[in-house]
Order: structure tokens, then sequence, then C-alpha cells
């Protein structure tokens, strides 16, 4: 990793694509609203990415931080997070050229953050947010989601690691390390993705002499998309909308990396009617 930080391809530049345009769309068209917007970023990063040989360009892009700095109508607020200290300084670099913008740059996990963002929020009754949540792996925490999806008002945008978690959730279910269930309990909020995810067929079941089954061997199916229908499932119980589509990002060998999904905490039918509209013709244009 280099301090321009390298850590994607193409759909780096995808995923920032697609921030840039919701994040012009979002600002614009709540400009002349009675309530202040947020930009909440808990993964900032340096600000700037250097994207890696799967792009045609090599010059840096600008990372989330830089895009939401450069909307065309600003936000009412920034909310930064970046505890790698060479990350942050750059980042505070970036910060600085904007010096008319109103920004906080915390240094802790993003759990934390978020936390505290949204115990802002919660004070600040009527206010709007949108949360970008891109981590590299599966440092989020469920219980985040679930706060953010208790106050009104928020959208939140969340790359989800699904090859992390396919890493950390062997066929054979017996392979799953003690560390691996910890953090996926956590990033699931519960262990109920054990048995959602591992299914005993009955090609695995273990039988005696006789054919009586001594043990069911747990096998998880190949494919993401038990995993993708947790996740779609999990998100609906705790936002009002969920984007039926999460958008998918592979590799070059055609592998499923993440899953960047869309959710919004606001029950009003045009608000949700209209984010649908425009993702979908964002999505076009990516
Ligand atoms: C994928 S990068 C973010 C990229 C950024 N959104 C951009 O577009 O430029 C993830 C960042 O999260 C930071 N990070 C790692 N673990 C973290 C944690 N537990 N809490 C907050 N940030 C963390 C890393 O230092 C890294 O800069």
């Amino acid at each position: 990793m280099t301090d321009n930080q390298q850590f994607g391809g193409a759909w780096t530049a995808k995923k920032l694509d697609i921030l840039k345009r919701y994040l012009n769309f979002y600002s614009t068209a709540l400009k002349n609203q009675n309530f202040n917007l947020h930009y909440v970023d808990p993964f900032s990063g340096t600000g700037t990415v250097d994207a890696d040989g799967e792009l045609i360009t090599s010059e840096p892009i600008e990372g989330s931080a830089a895009i939401s700095l450069g909307v065309a109508n600003p936000f009412f607020k920034y909310h930064f997070n970046e505890p790698h200290a060479g990350r942050r300084a750059r980042l505070e670099a970036i910060v600085s050229q904007h010096p008319e913008r109103n920004v906080s740059i915390s240094a802790v996990d993003a759990n934390t953050m978020i936390q505290s963002v949204c115990h802002e929020l919660r004070h600040r009754r009527g206010d709007r947010a949108v949360f970008f949540i891109d981590p590299f792996g599966c440092q989020l925490d469920w219980a985040s989601l679930k706060l953010i999806g208790s106050i009104p008002g928020n959208d939140v945008w969340v790359w989800f690691p699904v090859s992390a978690v396919m890493r950390q959730t062997p066929r054979d279910h017996s392979k799953i390390q003690d560390g691996w269930r910890k953090r996926l309990n956590k990033l699931f909020g519960g262990n109920e993705w054990e048995q959602t995810i591992y299914q005993a067929s009955q090609a695995t079941q273990v039988t005696d002499l006789f054919g009586a089954p001594i043990e069911e061997k747990l096998t998880r199916e190949s494919g993401t998309k038990a995993l993708d229908n947790f996740v779609t499932s999990k998100l609906d119980e705790i936002f009002q909308y969920v984007h039926p589509q999460p958008v998918p990002f592979y590799n070059a060998n055609n592998s499923l990396l993440f899953n960047l999904y869309f959710a919004m905490s606001n029950d009003s039918p045009k608000a949700t009617g209209l984010a649908q509209r425009v993702i979908n013709h964002i999505l076009k244009l990516s």
C-alpha cells in the first residue's frame, strides 16, 4: 500500500463514480429544503485513490472524502474518520484546501465514530445524512447499521465484503475458525448467519453401517446467493427502504468481491421512489 492507497482497480473507480453521482443528486435535490445535510464517511482513507493496473489511467483519482468536498452544493457538515495517522495527515491536507467547509475529522474505530455521529444526529432532529461505509474487509459491526437505521432521514451506502466473508465461511462448517466466527457474529449482529448459510444435505449425512444418520455434516452452498439474500433480508429489518439490487463488483476472474448496498431510513414513498429511480439511472451510467 502506498501513500495514495492502492486497494482496488476498475471497481474502485466505479464505486466512487456511483458515490459522486449520488452525492451530486442528493445535495442538489435537497438544497432548498429546510434541514441540514450531513455527509458521514467512517472509513475516509486519504482522500485520494491511486488506481492500480486494472484502470486505463494510472493517475490518482479522488477518493470519497475529496468527492464529497467537491459537490456543487456543499453539505452543512462533513464527518470524516481515519485512524491511520499517515492516511489521516493526507486527508487533513485535502480538507485544508476547503477552508469554507464545516469538517470534523476523528481518528477512532469506524463503529465508535458512527455511534458519536448518530448521537449528534439524534439531537438535531430533522437533519438528513448520507453515510458512505467503505471498509477494506469485515470491520463494520451490524450494531452500527442498526443505529443508522434507527434515525429517520439517513441514507446509507454499504460496501459489503463478500469475498472476505466467503473466505471465513469454508464449505465445510467444521472448518470455521473461532476468530472468524467472532468477527462474523459482529458483522452480522448475532450467530443466525450460521444456520442460514450452512445446511445439512443428504449427500453430506454421515451414516452408520445400517444407514442411520450418526452425524449431520453442515456445508455451505457454493456461490454467494444465500449470503446476498441474508444480508438483504437483514437490511430490510432495519431500514424502511433497501434498493432491490445490490451492485456487484467482480475481479478479473469473475469472482464476486463486494456488493454495494443502498438503504434509507425514510418511510416517505415519494423519497424512496425518487431514490430508486435515481439509483437505477446512475447504475446505467456507471
Ligand atoms: C477502503 S479504504 C477507504 C477508502 C476511501 N473511502 C476512499 O474512497 O478513498 C478503508 C480505510 O479504512 C481505514 N480503516 C481500517 N480499519 C478501520 C477501522 N476499524 N475503523 C475506521 N477506519 C478503518 C483504513 O486505514 C483505510 O484508510
